[in-house]
C-alpha cells in the first residue's frame, strides 16, 4: 500500500550535476542540478525518456561513474554521509550494498558469470546478513522467491539466463541486504505484465517496511501502481517532482513534457511527442524542451527556474485543467 507521510529523508539530492569530458574539450550534461529528497518508507518512480540521465544519476549516488565524469553538488546519505565527496574506499566497504542496495540496468553484466545464481545468492547472504551453517540454503531459496525467481533455476550460471530471468536475479540478490536506500534502474525489464506486478509489489512491500526507494522506469504503469510521488526527467534535468496520485490522476502533469509522455501511453491518447530530445553534448540555452514543446514562446529561450514542483516558464498545465475540469476538480 502507498504510504502518503514519508518519515525523515534517508537521501537528500542537492544540485546534483553530472559532466562527462569528452575529446575536443566537448562535455555532455548528463545530469543537471538534480535537487530531490527521498523519505523511509517512500518511492520516488524517476521517468523520462531514453537517454536523458537517469541512469547516471543513480550512477552517481553509488560512486560508479567512469574516470571522465565530474559530478558537483550533494548526496546526503542518512544525513551523515555526502555520497558525493566520499571516497571509493567508503563507498565500497560501508555504502555499496549494505546501505544502498542497486538493481542494475543491465543484470547480466553485474552477475558474476562463472558462478551459479545459488552460489551468488549464498555469497551475498554471507556477506551481508547474519545467515550461516544450513540456514543458508533455504535463505537462497526464499531470497529467490521474493524477485518471483524460480527455484528450479537456482544452479544456472548467468549466461544461462534469459533477459527476464537475469533481471529477477539481480533484484533478489539487490534485496538481501535489506538497505535503507533501495535503487532499482528498469528492473521490470524483459518480464511479462503479471510479473512486473509481482515485482514492484515486491518492491513496495520493501518500502512499506521502511525502506526507501527510487525506482527508475520506463513503465508508467509500474510507476503509477507504487510510487509516492514522481520525479519527470528531459535532457538531464528534473523538470517536474509531483505527488504520484496527482500526477496520474487529477489534475495530472504540469509540465508540457511529462503531461506528452502520459498522453502518449496507449491507454490515453497514443499520441507520440513529436521529434526527439536534444543532444547532451550541445544542450539550447533555454528551455531544451523547447524545440517540441506545443506552448513554446520567446521567454522560453531562457532556462526556466524549477519552483514548486516544476521547471517551465508557462505552468500552462494548471490553466488546461482548470478549462477541462469540471467545477468539482
Ligand atoms: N561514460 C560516458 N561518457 C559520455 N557520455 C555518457 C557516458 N555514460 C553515459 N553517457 C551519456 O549520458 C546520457 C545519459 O545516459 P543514461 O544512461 O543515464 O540515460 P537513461 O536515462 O538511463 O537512458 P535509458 O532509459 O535508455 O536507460 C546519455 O546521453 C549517454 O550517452
Ligand atoms: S519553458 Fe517553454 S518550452 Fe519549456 S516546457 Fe515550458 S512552455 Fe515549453
Ligand atoms: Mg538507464
Amino acid at each position: 500500500m502507498k504510504k502518503t507521510s514519508p518519515a525523515r529523508p534517508v537521501l537528500s539530492v542537492a544540485g546534483l550535476s553530472v559532466r562527462f569530458r569528452m575529446r575536443g574539450g566537448r562535455h555532455v550534461a548528463a545530469v543537471t542540478d538534480a535537487t530531490f529528497d527521498l523519505a523511509a518508507g517512500e518511492c520516488l518512480a524517476l521517468v523520462g525518456e531514453s537517454g536523458c540521465g537517469k541512469s547516471v544519476l543513480a550512477s552517481a549516488l553509488l560512486g560508479l561513474l567512469p574516470a571522465n565524469a565530474e559530478t558537483s553538488g550533494a548526496a546526503v546519505l542518512d544525513g551523515d554521509t555526502d555520497l558525493v565527496t566520499a571516497g571509493e574506499r567508503v563507498l565500497a566497504r560501508t555504502v555499496r550494498g549494505r546501505r544502498i542496495g542497486l538493481v542494475p540496468q543491465s543484470p547480466a553484466a553485474h552477475l558474476t558469470p562463472v558462478r551459479t545464481v545459488r552460489a551468488q545468492l549464498e555469497e551475498t547472504l554471507r556477506e551481508l546478513t547474519g545467515v550461516r551453517g544450513p540456514a543458508v540454503g533455504p535463505a537462497a531459496r526464499a531470497a529467490a522467491g521474493r524477485a518471483a525467481f524460480p527455484a528450479d533455476h537456482l544452479d544456472r550460471y548467468p549466461h544461462e539466463l534469459s533477459g527476464g530471468l537475469a533481471q529477477r536475479a539481480a533484484t533478489a540478490l539487490a534485496l538481501i541486504g535489506d538497505a535503507p536506500l533501495l535503487l532499482a534502474d528498469e528492473p521490470t525489464t524483459g518480464l511479462d505484465r503479471e510479473l512486473v506486478e509481482r515485482t514492484v509489489d515486491e518492491l513496495r512491500r520493501h518500502t512499506d517496511r521502511g525502506r526507501a526507494l527510487l525506482l527508475i522506469t520506463h513503465d508508467l504503469a509500474a510507476a503509477g501502481r507504487i510510487a509516492d510521488r514522481v520525479a519527470v526527467m528531459y535532457a538531464g534535468r528534473i523538470v517536474e517532482l509531483a505527488d504520484a496520485e496527482r500526477f496520474f490522476g487529477r489534475p495530472g502533469p504540469r509540465h508540457p513534457y511529462a503531461r506528452g509522455l502520459l498522453e502518449a501511453l496507449p491507454e490515453r491518447e497514443f499520441a507520440p511527442i513529436p521529434g526527439m530530445p536534444p543532444e547532451l553534448a550541445d544542450l539550447p540555452a533555454g528551455c531544451a524542451f523547447a524545440a517540441r514543446c506545443p506552448r513554446a514562446d520567446e521567454r522560453c529561450g531562457l532556462q526556466p527556474s524549477f519552483e514548486n514542483g516544476v521547471a517551465c516558464h508557462h505552468l500552462t498545465g494548471v490553466e488546461i485543467h482548470r478549462a477541462e475540469e469540471p467545477a468539482d476538480a
